[in-house]
């Protein structure tokens, strides 16, 4: 562990603390978060497990995918025993990855979607042989090896599984903490300032490929400005079930308009709009 967290820098210690800040404490002890000063040595398995709950139906989007049928577009890995899944898929004869274990499985899926693809879920028309998965140390989701450790441990946790991973060391996360600046970790996201910022902020490049029509969840969009006008555009972003786009459920998230901010949301159309192909 000791030498992961001396090859971690800067950008590290400002995630660590706000999540500790803004997710975990809030949830933990029911408190209004607290700016500065957090006490990261003593961090318990029960809240770094915590930490984990709230990446996956936050900051890391799982729930954008993985939700219960007929919302889903993924498998339901928060309401399934996900070790126990681990375990099944380890044992199939199509299984050709490098785990051995459920918690090296699971790393696994996060980092190298690709490696197993669960039958029925790859990526249209590849037969199962491509994952639609984003990996998770990639922008736009971009966890921290922290962060996926606190992901890991939550999945193995919440059916009453054993939990393998280590809590980061009070040393590490000391350290990882005194390296950051703190003024203003634990406020909201600021506003993107650019079309491929505000893309990335909210996980559109984990639906839809901009460079090609490769079909992730939804379409890819590198021509979509010649299908579809500015008014078009913005619609199919603010009310996206209003329209459909042919042979596609109806998936994209519909909260768009609640988050963005109107700038944004411009940048993204206009942007959107010079995609000529
Ligand atoms: C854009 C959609 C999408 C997002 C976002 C996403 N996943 Fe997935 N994930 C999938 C799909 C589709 C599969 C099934 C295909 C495969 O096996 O790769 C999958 C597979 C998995 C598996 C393997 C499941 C099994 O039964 O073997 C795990 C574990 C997993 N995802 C965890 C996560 C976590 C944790 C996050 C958030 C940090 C996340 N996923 C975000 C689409 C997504
Ligand atoms: C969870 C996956 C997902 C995310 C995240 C997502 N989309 Fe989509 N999007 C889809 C799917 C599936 C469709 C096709 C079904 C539909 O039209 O609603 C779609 C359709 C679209 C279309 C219409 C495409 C066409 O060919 O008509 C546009 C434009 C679009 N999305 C833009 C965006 C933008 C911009 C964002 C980020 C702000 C975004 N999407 C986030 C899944 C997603």
């Amino acid at each position: 562990m000791s030498v992961l967290f001396k090859t971690l820098g800067f950008s590290l210690g400002l995630t660590l603390l706000f999540t500790l800040v803004t997710y975990l404490l809030p949830q933990v002890k029911g408190e209004a978060p607290v700016e500065k000063a957090v006490d990261l040595g003593s961090l318990t398995m029960e809240s770094f497990i915590a930490l984990g709950d709230e990446i996956f139906h936050n900051k890391g989007t799982c729930t954008l995918c993985h939700q219960p049928a007929p919302l889903g577009r993924a498998p339901d890995i928060g309401g399934e025993d996900m070790v126990a899944l681990a375990n099944k898929h380890l044992a199939d004869e199509r299984y050709q990855g490098d785990a051995k274990n459920a918690e090296e499985y699971i790393r696994e899926s996060l980092l190298h979607p690709g490696k197993y693809v669960v039958a029925g879920w790859g990526k249209k028309g590849s037969n199962d042989t491509e994952s639609p998965m984003p990996m998770v140390d990639k922008p736009p989701i971009q966890l921290t090896p922290i962060e996926i450790d606190a992901v890991i441990a939550w999945l193995e946790a919440k059916d009453g599984g054993e939990v393998t991973v280590a809590l980061p060391t009070a040393e590490a996360a000391a350290e990882v903490a005194s390296a950051a600046t703190a003024d203003d970790s634990g406020k909201a996201p600021a506003p993107a300032t650019t079309a491929e910022e505000a893309l990335a902020k909210y996980a559109c490049t984990s639906c839809h490929a901009m460079d090609s029509n490769d079909v992730l969840v939804g379409p890819g969009l590198v021509d979509i400005g010649s299908r579809l006008s500015k008014e078009e555009l913005r619609q199919s972003i603010v009310d996206p079930n209003a329209v459909v786009a042919e042979g596609f459920p109806p998936a994209m998230p519909p909260d768009f308009a609640s988050k963005m901010t109107v700038s944004e949301l411009e940048m993204i159309v206009n942007y959107l709009a010079e995609k000529k192909g």
